[in-house]
């Protein structure tokens, strides 16, 4: 399974680089062989290889210029990293970031061979409509995303279950995911209030390769009692 660790805006260069150490010696130490990345803010980005891979949560599109307030690839570079987030929908809604340029990001580090997490969620009002509403609006947030990229991975993260401790039902997070795999080849994430309590659920789910958690994922114990349940 892929285990992801979505820190948005917590923890510090130090509590990353404790973390990191921590998780990653558990790991070795349990033997745990998932996939796993850890996404911390921008200002605690640090090198890391396998079994924990650090990637960026945002990224301009171009290697270094005149952005304030944005990194780009030469910021990455310094620590080695080639995984990105892309589309998160608080990026999208909080920060405004429109598909075109969400699909203006993914054009660039794809061509730099990045590796990819990209996110994709509707809002409760579409989910109410059902689910051919929520086909529509997922397949929206794909324009101008090439789906076949080889190193492309897809999160769903249905928005009103972002740390809301409201979980989408197995038989919906069954439904969503079987409907993006008839699109999509790429491993599927689910994401939304993943927690130790709800993992087993969750990773049984077919067409669910792995999960991307945001608050669950902030204390070791926690992410790491995940990795170990399943
Ligand atoms: P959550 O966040 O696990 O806190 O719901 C998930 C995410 O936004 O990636």
């Amino acid at each position: 399974m892929i285990f992801a660790a979505n820190f948005k805006m917590n923890h510090t260069r130090v509590s990353t680089w404790n973390y990191v150490h921590d998780l990653r010696d558990r790991m070795v130490e349990a033997g745990v062989e998932h996939e796993v990345y850890v996404f911390p803010p921008a200002s605690a980005l640090m090198g890391a290889h396998r079994p924990v891979v650090v990637g960026a949560q945002n990224a301009y599109p171009a290697m270094q210029g005149a952005f304030t307030g944005e990194i780009g690839m030469e910021q990455l570079d310094e620590f080695g990293i080639h995984t990105l987030l892309i589309g998160h929908s608080e990026r999208r809604m909080l920060l405004g970031e429109s598909q075109e340029k969400v699909a203006e990001k993914y054009a660039f580090f794809k061509a730099r061979n990045y590796e990819i997490i990209y996110c994709v969620g509707e809002p409760i009002e579409v989910r109410e409509q059902g689910d051919a509403a929520v086909e529509a609006y997922l397949l929206e947030e794909l324009e101008g995303i090439d789906i076949h990229y080889g190193r492309l991975i897809v999160a769903y993260e249905p928005i009103w279950a972002i740390g809301t401790g409201r979980t989408a039902t197995p038989e919906a997070i069954a439904s969503t995911h079987a409907m993006l795999r008839r699109h999509i080849e790429a491993p599927l994430l689910y994401g939304g209030s993943v927690n130790p309590a709800n993992i087993e659920e969750i990773a049984a789910v077919e067409n669910v390769d792995g999960v991307l958690v945001g608050g669950a994922s902030l204390e070791v114990d926690s992410f790491f009692e995940m990795m170990t349940k399943v």
